[in-house]
C-alpha cells in the first residue's frame, strides 16, 4: 500500500543549493530569464526559496500585474513589464511515499526539469525519462503539461500545491482538479493568474514498459544496447540536440506554435493534395504537423537578418540576434498567414507572449 508520510526524508540533487531569503530587484533585465533572449525590464522581479516565503509576500501584497515565471522557455516579452515578475527558488525534493512498485516525489517548484528527470533516471525510477533535455522549471511542467516523445508530464503528476495571489492561502490541485490536456491545464484556464505554484509531487514506478513508439526512438534506443532508462535518456536528449537549438546558442521558446487538429473531412482534403503530410488520429480529430506545413511554406529559406525558423525543425521560431517581442509577432503572424492561404488551416501559438 502506498502510504504518505509527512517526515519527509529530504534528499538533494547534485548541484542544488538551499538559501532562505527573499531576493528583491527593481528595474531588472529579463535577458537571462527567456530563453528567446528578448531584452525586456521587470519593473520588479522577485524570487521566494521557500513557501513561507511566498506567503509572506503575497499577504503583504506585491504591485500588479503579476507574472510568475519558470525558466522562461515559453515566453515571449513584447514590451517591459510594468509590474511584478515572481520566481521560484523552492529547490527542496523528497520522497513522500515509497512501496515496492511506486514512488511519489515531491518536488520544489523551483528545480530545473532536467535535473529532476536526471536524477529520477539515475535512481531507477521510471516515468519521465521521455521528457529529458526539455528546458525550463518544474512548476512549468504542470502548467503548461511539457509533452514529448509519446509522454505527457500531466501523466506523472499526482498532486499540485499552490499557494492563491488572492490571500497566499494553501490550496492543493489532485491530477483529475489540474485538467491535463495537450499543452493545456487548469493553470493556463480558469485558474490562469489566480495561484502559484510551490511544489509538484510525481507518481513514479519502479519497473515497467517504456514508450518507444514515437518517431525513430526505438531504433536509437536499440543502437545504444536496447530499453534501460539511461538508453531512453541518452536517446531523446541526442534526438532533441540535433533537431532544437540549444537556448545558449540560439534564442528560442521551442516550439512556437502547437500542432493544429483538423476535422477527418478536413484531414483527408488535404491527404488527397498533400499525401506526403504527416497526420495522426487523435481523439478529437486528426492532429497534423505544424513543422511540416511551415517548412512547405517556404520559412526555412526565409533570409530575414533577425527572425527565421529553426533550419532543422520549422516549428521553432529562432531569434537570429537582437530581436524585439514585436518582430517576433510580425514574423509568426506571417508565417500564420502563409499557412492559412496555402492548406487553410490555422496555427495557435504556443508561446506565452506578455504584452
Ligand atoms: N517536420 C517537418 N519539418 C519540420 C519539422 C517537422 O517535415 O521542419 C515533420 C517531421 O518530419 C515529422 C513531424 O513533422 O514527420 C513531427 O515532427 P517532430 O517529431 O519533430 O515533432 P513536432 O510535432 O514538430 C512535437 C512537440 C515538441 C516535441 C516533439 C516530440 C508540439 C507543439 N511540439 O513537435 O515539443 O519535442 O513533438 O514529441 O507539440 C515544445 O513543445 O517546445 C517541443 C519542442
Amino acid at each position: 500500500m502506498l502510504q504518505e508520510n509527512s517526515n519527509f526524508a529530504i534528499r538533494w540533487p547534485k548541484g542544488h543549493r538551499h538559501t532562505e531569503m527573499i531576493k528583491e530587484h527593481t528595474s531588472y533585465s529579463l535577458l537571462g530569464h527567456n530563453t528567446f533572449g528578448i531584452e525586456a525590464k521587470a519593473a520588479k522581479f522577485i524570487e521566494f526559496s521557500t513557501e513561507d516565503e511566498l506567503a509572506t509576500l503575497l499577504k503583504n501584497g506585491v504591485d500588479a500585474p503579476l507574472l510568475v515565471i519558470g525558466g522562461g522557455s515559453n515566453l515571449l516579452f513584447v514590451n517591459d513589464f510594468a509590474g511584478t515578475v515572481l520566481h521560484s527558488a523552492i529547490m527542496d525534493m523528497a520522497v513522500v511515499a515509497d512501496d515496492s512498485d511506486t514512488v511519489l516525489l515531491r518536488v520544489g517548484s523551483g528545480v530545473n526539469w532536467d535535473s529532476l528527470v536526471e536524477y529520477t533516471v539515475n535512481n531507477g525510477w521510471h516515468g519521465l525519462e521521455n521528457l529529458s533535455a526539455i528546458p525550463g522549471e518544474v512548476g512549468a511542467s504542470a502548467v503548461q503539461n511539457v509533452g514529448a516523445y509519446g509522454v505527457e508530464a500531466g501523466e506523472l503528476i499526482h498532486r499540485v500545491e499552490a499557494l492563491a495571489v488572492a490571500d497566499g492561502s494553501k490550496r492543493t490541485f489532485t491530477q483529475g482538479d489540474c485538467r491535463f490536456a495537450y499543452r493545456m491545464s487548469i493553470f493556463k484556464a480558469e485558474e490562469k493568474g489566480k495561484n502559484v505554484i510551490t511544489y509538484v509531487t510525481y507518481k513514479l514506478k519502479k519497473s515497467g514498459d517504456y514508450k518507444l513508439t514515437y518517431g525513430n526512438i526505438k531504433e536509437r534506443v536499440e543502437a545504444l544496447g536496447g530499453a534501460t532508462l539511461a538508453n531512453v535518456r541518452r536517446a531523446v536528449c541526442e534526438i532533441r540536440a540535433a533537431k532544437l537549438p540549444a537556448p545558449e546558442n540560439i534564442g528560442s521558446a521551442g516550439s512556437f506554435f502547437m500542432n493544429p487538429v483538423v476535422s477527418a473531412a478536413k484531414a483527408d482534403e488535404l491527404a488527397a493534395l498533400y499525401p506526403q503530410m504527416p497526420q495522426y488520429n487523435v481523439p478529437d480529430g486528426v492532429k497534423l504537423s505544424a513543422g511540416w506545413l511551415i517548412e512547405q511554406c517556404g520559412w526555412k529559406q526565409n533570409p530575414h537578418p533577425t527572425v527565421g525558423v529553426y533550419e532543422h525543425q520549422a516549428l521553432v521560431v529562432i531569434n537570429r540576434g537582437g530581436a524585439t517581442g514585436a518582430q517576433v509577432i510580425a514574423f509568426a503572424t506571417e508565417v500564420c498567414n502563409s499557412v492559412r492561404a496555402r492548406f487553410g488551416v490555422e496555427l495557435k501559438m504556443e508561446v506565452n507572449v506578455i504584452e
